[in-house]
Protein backbone atom coordinates (compact mmCIF):
# COMPACT_ATOMS: atom_id res chain seq x y z
CA UNK A 1 0.00 0.00 0.00
CA UNK A 2 1.26 3.33 -0.63
CA UNK A 3 2.12 5.64 1.99
CA UNK A 4 0.61 8.96 1.15
CA UNK A 5 -3.16 10.05 0.86
CA UNK A 6 -2.77 10.99 -3.43
CA UNK A 7 -1.34 7.72 -4.11
CA UNK A 8 -3.47 5.90 -1.74
CA UNK A 9 -6.70 7.28 -4.07
CA UNK A 10 -5.23 6.60 -7.04
CA UNK A 11 -4.48 3.11 -6.30
CA UNK A 12 -8.15 2.66 -5.09
CA UNK A 13 -9.84 4.48 -8.02
CA UNK A 14 -8.04 2.00 -10.53
CA UNK A 15 -8.31 -1.26 -8.12
CA UNK A 16 -9.59 -4.80 -9.36
CA UNK A 17 -8.44 -6.69 -6.32
CA UNK A 18 -12.17 -8.25 -6.25
CA UNK A 19 -15.19 -8.49 -9.26
CA UNK A 20 -17.15 -5.11 -7.98
CA UNK A 21 -14.93 -3.17 -10.41
CA UNK A 22 -16.93 -4.77 -13.15
CA UNK A 23 -20.04 -3.56 -12.30
CA UNK A 24 -19.04 0.12 -10.93
CA UNK A 25 -19.10 3.26 -12.19
CA UNK A 26 -17.04 5.29 -10.24
CA UNK A 27 -14.82 3.84 -6.98
CA UNK A 28 -16.17 5.80 -3.93
CA UNK A 29 -12.94 6.52 -2.17
CA UNK A 30 -14.61 9.31 0.66
CA UNK A 31 -15.07 12.84 0.88
CA UNK A 32 -14.36 15.39 3.38
CA UNK A 33 -11.11 16.80 5.38
CA UNK A 34 -7.64 14.58 5.42
CA UNK A 35 -7.07 16.45 8.92
CA UNK A 36 -10.21 15.27 10.34
CA UNK A 37 -10.58 14.30 13.90
CA UNK A 38 -13.48 12.50 13.28
CA UNK A 39 -14.20 9.46 10.78
CA UNK A 40 -17.55 8.02 9.74
CA UNK A 41 -17.68 4.82 8.08
CA UNK A 42 -20.81 3.66 6.11
CA UNK A 43 -21.14 0.36 4.23
CA UNK A 44 -20.88 1.03 1.03
CA UNK A 45 -21.59 2.75 -2.05
CA UNK A 46 -25.29 2.95 -3.68
CA UNK A 47 -26.95 4.50 -7.01
CA UNK A 48 -26.45 7.46 -5.88
CA UNK A 49 -22.80 7.42 -4.33
CA UNK A 50 -21.90 4.97 -7.60
CA UNK A 51 -22.69 7.68 -10.21
CA UNK A 52 -21.28 10.60 -8.72
CA UNK A 53 -18.08 8.97 -6.59
CA UNK A 54 -18.97 10.67 -3.58
CA UNK A 55 -20.48 8.83 -0.67
CA UNK A 56 -23.63 9.64 1.05
CA UNK A 57 -25.35 11.68 -1.12
CA UNK A 58 -28.22 9.99 -1.49
CA UNK A 59 -31.75 10.58 1.06
CA UNK A 60 -30.16 8.82 4.00
CA UNK A 61 -26.93 10.87 2.77
CA UNK A 62 -28.99 14.02 3.65
CA UNK A 63 -30.28 12.86 6.53
CA UNK A 64 -26.51 11.98 7.72
CA UNK A 65 -26.17 15.52 6.63
CA UNK A 66 -28.79 16.88 8.83
CA UNK A 67 -27.53 14.85 11.42
CA UNK A 68 -24.18 16.21 11.45
CA UNK A 69 -25.76 19.93 11.29
CA UNK A 70 -27.94 19.48 14.65
CA UNK A 71 -24.33 18.99 16.54
CA UNK A 72 -23.01 22.00 14.50
CA UNK A 73 -20.95 19.90 12.22
CA UNK A 74 -20.28 19.91 8.32
CA UNK A 75 -18.52 17.24 6.05
CA UNK A 76 -15.61 19.59 6.06
CA UNK A 77 -15.21 19.02 9.72
CA UNK A 78 -15.00 15.47 9.19
CA UNK A 79 -14.25 12.53 6.77
CA UNK A 80 -16.63 10.18 5.65
CA UNK A 81 -15.58 6.60 3.66
CA UNK A 82 -17.09 3.56 3.63
CA UNK A 83 -15.93 -0.42 4.34
CA UNK A 84 -16.22 -1.48 0.30
CA UNK A 85 -15.61 1.84 -2.03
CA UNK A 86 -17.65 -0.32 -5.07
CA UNK A 87 -20.97 -0.41 -5.14
CA UNK A 88 -22.06 -3.80 -4.36
CA UNK A 89 -24.72 -4.64 -7.84
CA UNK A 90 -28.84 -4.32 -6.28
CA UNK A 91 -27.24 -2.75 -3.29
CA UNK A 92 -26.96 -6.22 -1.49
CA UNK A 93 -24.71 -6.83 1.46
CA UNK A 94 -21.09 -6.38 0.31
CA UNK A 95 -19.63 -10.61 0.44
CA UNK A 96 -16.74 -11.09 2.87
CA UNK A 97 -14.19 -11.87 0.42
CA UNK A 98 -15.02 -8.28 -1.47
CA UNK A 99 -14.90 -6.81 2.13
CA UNK A 100 -11.10 -8.75 2.26
CA UNK A 101 -10.18 -7.29 -0.93
CA UNK A 102 -10.77 -3.38 0.10
CA UNK A 103 -10.18 -3.16 3.64
CA UNK A 104 -6.68 -2.35 3.46
CA UNK A 105 -7.85 1.17 1.33
CA UNK A 106 -9.81 1.32 4.87
CA UNK A 107 -6.91 0.75 6.99
CA UNK A 108 -4.71 2.78 5.17
CA UNK A 109 -6.78 5.57 4.82
CA UNK A 110 -7.04 5.74 9.36
CA UNK A 111 -3.74 5.35 9.70
CA UNK A 112 -2.72 8.15 7.31
CA UNK A 113 -5.96 10.27 8.89
CA UNK A 114 -5.14 9.14 12.15
CA UNK A 115 -8.57 10.04 13.83
CA UNK A 116 -9.55 10.65 17.40
CA UNK A 117 -12.47 9.06 16.49
CA UNK A 118 -14.35 6.51 14.19
CA UNK A 119 -18.62 6.15 14.26
CA UNK A 120 -19.30 3.47 12.24
CA UNK A 121 -22.78 3.98 10.50
CA UNK A 122 -24.80 0.64 10.92
CA UNK A 123 -24.08 -3.19 11.64
CA UNK A 124 -21.72 -4.36 8.72
CA UNK A 125 -19.60 -1.76 9.40
CA UNK A 126 -19.54 -1.62 13.28
CA UNK A 127 -19.34 -5.28 12.86
CA UNK A 128 -15.83 -4.73 10.77
CA UNK A 129 -14.72 -2.21 12.87
CA UNK A 130 -15.88 -2.70 16.65
CA UNK A 131 -17.00 -6.11 17.30
CA UNK A 132 -18.08 -9.36 15.32
CA UNK A 133 -21.17 -9.41 16.86
CA UNK A 134 -22.08 -5.79 17.54
CA UNK A 135 -25.93 -5.46 17.51
CA UNK A 136 -27.27 -2.08 16.36
CA UNK A 137 -30.38 -1.58 18.61
CA UNK A 138 -28.65 -2.52 21.45
CA UNK A 139 -25.11 -1.00 21.30
CA UNK A 140 -25.58 1.98 19.37
CA UNK A 141 -24.03 4.50 21.02
CA UNK A 142 -21.79 2.91 23.35
CA UNK A 143 -18.41 4.02 23.23
CA UNK A 144 -15.22 1.59 23.39
CA UNK A 145 -11.57 2.60 22.56
CA UNK A 146 -9.44 0.30 20.54
CA UNK A 147 -5.77 1.12 19.65
CA UNK A 148 -6.44 4.87 21.30
CA UNK A 149 -9.30 5.91 18.55
CA UNK A 150 -12.96 6.16 20.61
CA UNK A 151 -15.47 4.64 18.70
CA UNK A 152 -18.84 4.19 18.67
CA UNK A 153 -21.73 2.56 16.30
CA UNK A 154 -24.83 3.91 15.00
CA UNK A 155 -28.07 3.22 12.88
CA UNK A 156 -27.22 3.42 9.36
CA UNK A 157 -29.15 6.67 8.24
CA UNK A 158 -30.79 4.13 5.48
CA UNK A 159 -32.02 1.63 8.44
CA UNK A 160 -33.26 5.34 10.00
CA UNK A 161 -35.60 6.38 6.42
CA UNK A 162 -36.93 2.70 6.94
CA UNK A 163 -37.36 2.51 10.74
CA UNK A 164 -37.82 6.64 12.04
CA UNK A 165 -39.05 5.31 15.24
CA UNK A 166 -35.12 4.61 15.53
CA UNK A 167 -34.26 9.16 14.96
CA UNK A 168 -34.29 9.82 18.96
CA UNK A 169 -32.07 6.94 19.84
CA UNK A 170 -29.81 8.39 16.44
CA UNK A 171 -30.09 12.04 17.73
CA UNK A 172 -28.68 11.00 21.27
CA UNK A 173 -25.89 8.95 19.40
CA UNK A 174 -24.89 11.89 17.99
CA UNK A 175 -25.24 14.54 21.06
CA UNK A 176 -22.97 11.54 22.88
CA UNK A 177 -20.71 12.32 19.83
CA UNK A 178 -20.68 16.15 20.52
CA UNK A 179 -19.66 15.46 23.53
CA UNK A 180 -16.86 12.87 22.94
CA UNK A 181 -15.61 15.69 20.28
CA UNK A 182 -16.07 18.61 22.88
CA UNK A 183 -13.45 16.85 25.70
CA UNK A 184 -11.13 14.68 23.38
CA UNK A 185 -11.15 17.67 20.19
CA UNK A 186 -12.16 20.77 21.35
CA UNK A 187 -11.32 22.83 18.36
CA UNK A 188 -13.16 20.96 16.16
CA UNK A 189 -16.06 23.11 16.77
CA UNK A 190 -13.20 26.39 16.41
CA UNK A 191 -12.75 25.54 12.53
N1 LIG B 1 -24.80 3.85 2.36
C1 LIG B 1 -23.52 3.65 2.77
O1 LIG B 1 -23.27 2.82 3.65
N2 LIG B 1 -22.58 4.37 2.20
C2 LIG B 1 -22.80 5.28 1.26
O2 LIG B 1 -21.85 5.89 0.80
C3 LIG B 1 -24.14 5.48 0.86
C4 LIG B 1 -25.11 4.77 1.42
Amino acid sequence: MPDTWEALEHDCKNCRECSLWETRTNVVFGVGNQNAEVLFIGEGPGANEDAQGVPFVGRAGHLLDDMLEIIGLKRDDVYIANIVKCRPPENRDPAPEEVAACLDYLREQTRILAPKIIVCLGRISAMRIIDPGFKVTKQHGQWVEKGGIHMMGTFHPAALLRNPGNKPGALEDFLGLREKIRQLCPEVYEL
